[in-house]
């Protein structure tokens, strides 16, 4: 695991940006695994300054999305479909058909997952997973739990994940439920890129850096990955 410090959210998103820029200018039709949340919007907004002024083109690539809150249709201005849209693919020029999301207001989850799974799959497999991480140590939704999931699934969200969600929900109150990608999913990608920045986040680091491999900090499983590079600002890095 390398691990970079930054001292702005500005610098992370140049180095990362950079990062996904190269790949696509090497690899057209890579596959990317994007995030929601507020830790990789100053990288999408660097990515659609790299389309609109030098011309970068994402219209090849083919995206997988973490996870998805159960319950809100996609259109639903909540939905992290809503969010992947607003934030980058409209404004960047993606092919919606080849955006994928585990579209989480079916009755039948899990079809959808096995059939998310094998899509992955059948695209040959993510080139980089962009990640943030939950103040629990939560990878995607995979929550703090006794094992380490393996394929997509329906996870109920932790008490702390649904607190720290619900300033996106005028309600305060965000779904209980969502699918998500499982961290055998997230293991798999080739290369993975981590963005964490505010000390609310510096004790799931330090575990996730520093702490034993166990589900119950999802994030550490990513110790044991051959390419892992870590993003974060001097807040978030504090108790390492
Ligand atoms: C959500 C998402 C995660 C994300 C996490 C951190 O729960 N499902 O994929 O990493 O929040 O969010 P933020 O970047 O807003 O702190």
């Amino acid at each position: 695991m390398q691990i970079q410090v930054f001292d702005t959210t500005r610098q992370i998103a140049s180095a990362v940006s950079a990062i996904l820029l190269k790949q696509i200018r090497e690899k057209p039709q890579s596959v990317l695994g994007f995030a929601t949340g507020s830790s990789p919007v100053a990288t999408y907004q660097k990515l659609i300054e790299a389309h609109e002024n030098d011309g970068a083109d994402f219209s090849k690539v083919t995206t997988f999305n973490l996870d998805e809150y159960c319950d809100l249709a996609q259109s639903d201005p909540h939905s992290y479909y809503s969010f992947m849209r607003e934030q980058l693919f409209e404004k960047a020029g993606f092919d919606y058909s080849r955006v994928h999301f585990l579209t989480a207001d079916t009755a039948d989850h899990e079809s959808v997952c096995r059939a998310y799974r094998a899509e992955i799959e059948r695209c040959g497999g993510i080139d980089i997973q962009l990640l943030g991480i939950g103040r629990n140590g939560h990878i995607g939704f995979n929550e703090p739990s006794d094992r380490f999931s393996d394929g997509p699934f329906m996870v109920e969200l932790a008490p702390s994940t649904l607190e720290a969600n619900a300033r996106f929900f005028e309600t305060g109150k965000p779904p209980r439920y969502a699918l998500t990608m499982g961290i055998g999913d997230i293991m798999a990608a080739k290369k993975i890129l981590l963005i964490a920045t505010g000390e609310s986040k510096a004790n799931a680091i330090r575990a996730m850096v520093k702490g034993d491999v166990t589900p119950q900090c999802p994030a550490s499983v990513l110790q044991t990955h051959p390419d892992v590079t870590v993003f974060l600002d001097r807040a978030s890095a504090r108790l390492l």
